[in-house]
């Protein structure tokens, strides 16, 4: 049984946890060329918000991300993900565990420049399994919803960068991660272009059960956030909410 809050008389659920990251350090390489990226980070994203994780180039951001998305191991501390202790899972099990709970959407797309924008979007369901038909299908579906229905069977060279961009969002969706991870995701476009992006990515945050967490160097997107954390030098400095929040960034269109 989950505790519940009281505010003003009103009972309400307290967050869930998608997200939770206690202590971590890791390091890469060794001796002179030892660098330690993350220095006992701790981080929490919860289930129903849109994160932003903000910082200095260099502070461990992207390797906060592939920690999470346990695309890369690390040396202490502890990491959940929706539930699951990723150090309890096998190599295997972590590989499986992402390829039905998370999505990723890189700064520079990762598309296969040979397939079409349909089969690009059907990867992630053939690699769970899927019927190349069925996958088809919902990836046609998916490019509709994210404003590509003329762009089906075009190759990911033939569209603009924003174009780009909405194929990766698709094909980060469409197995329906619980949790969507975004590296970056609005750097390389116009402010159009970046405010279409943010709808759509605060849209997969509403839905019930689901997180969106975003590494930016974007200040044109805070106002997007619910939550954003702030990190230097391989930690988290601090975590702005609410008022704090709002009185820092100013509304959802500050990408202007
Ligand atoms: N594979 C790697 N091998 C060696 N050092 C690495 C590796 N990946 C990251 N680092 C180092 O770890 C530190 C953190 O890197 P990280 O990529 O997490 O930073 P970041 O906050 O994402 O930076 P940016 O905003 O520039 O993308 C940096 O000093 C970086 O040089
Ligand atoms: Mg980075």
């Amino acid at each position: 049984m989950e505790p519940l809050q009281s505010m003003n008389g009103i009972a309400s659920r307290a967050p869930v946890l998608a997200v939770a990251v206690r202590e971590v350090t890791k390091s890469f390489g060794t001796g002179d060329s030892r660098t330690v990226a993350l220095k006992g980070a701790t981080f929490d994203a919860r289930e129903g918000e849109l994160h932003l994780v903000v910082g200095p180039s260099g502070c461990g951001k992207t390797t906060l991300l592939s920690v999470i998305a346990g695309t890369l191991g690390w040396d202490c501390g502890d990491i959940d993900v929706l539930g699951t202790s990723l150090s309890t899972l096998s190599k295997g099990k972590t590989t499986a565990f992402r390829g039905k709970n998370i999505g990723f959407i890189f700064q520079q797309f990762n598309l296969i420049p040979t397939l079409s924008c349909v089969e690009n979007v059907s990867v992630p369901m053939l690699l769970n399994g899927a019927k190349r038909s069925e996958a088809e299908k919902r990836a046609a579906r998916l490019l509709v919803e994210v404003g590509l229905e003329d762009k089906l069977q075009q190759r990911p060279t033939q569209l603009s960068g924003g174009q780009q961009q909405r194929v990766a969002i698709a094909r980060a969706l469409i197995h329906e991660p619980r949790l969507l991870i975004c590296d970056e995701p609005t750097s390389a476009l116009d402010s159009t272009t970046g405010h279409q992006i943010m709808d759509l990515l605060a849209a997969v945050a509403r839905v019930p059960g689901r997180c969106v967490i975003i590494v930016t160097h974007d200040p044109r997107i805070y106002g997007y956030a619910d939550r954003i954390t702030e990190m230097e030098d391989g930690r988290v400095n601090r975590v702005l909410a609410g008022e704090t929040l709002r009185s820092i960034h100013h509304g959802p269109n500050s990408l202007t």
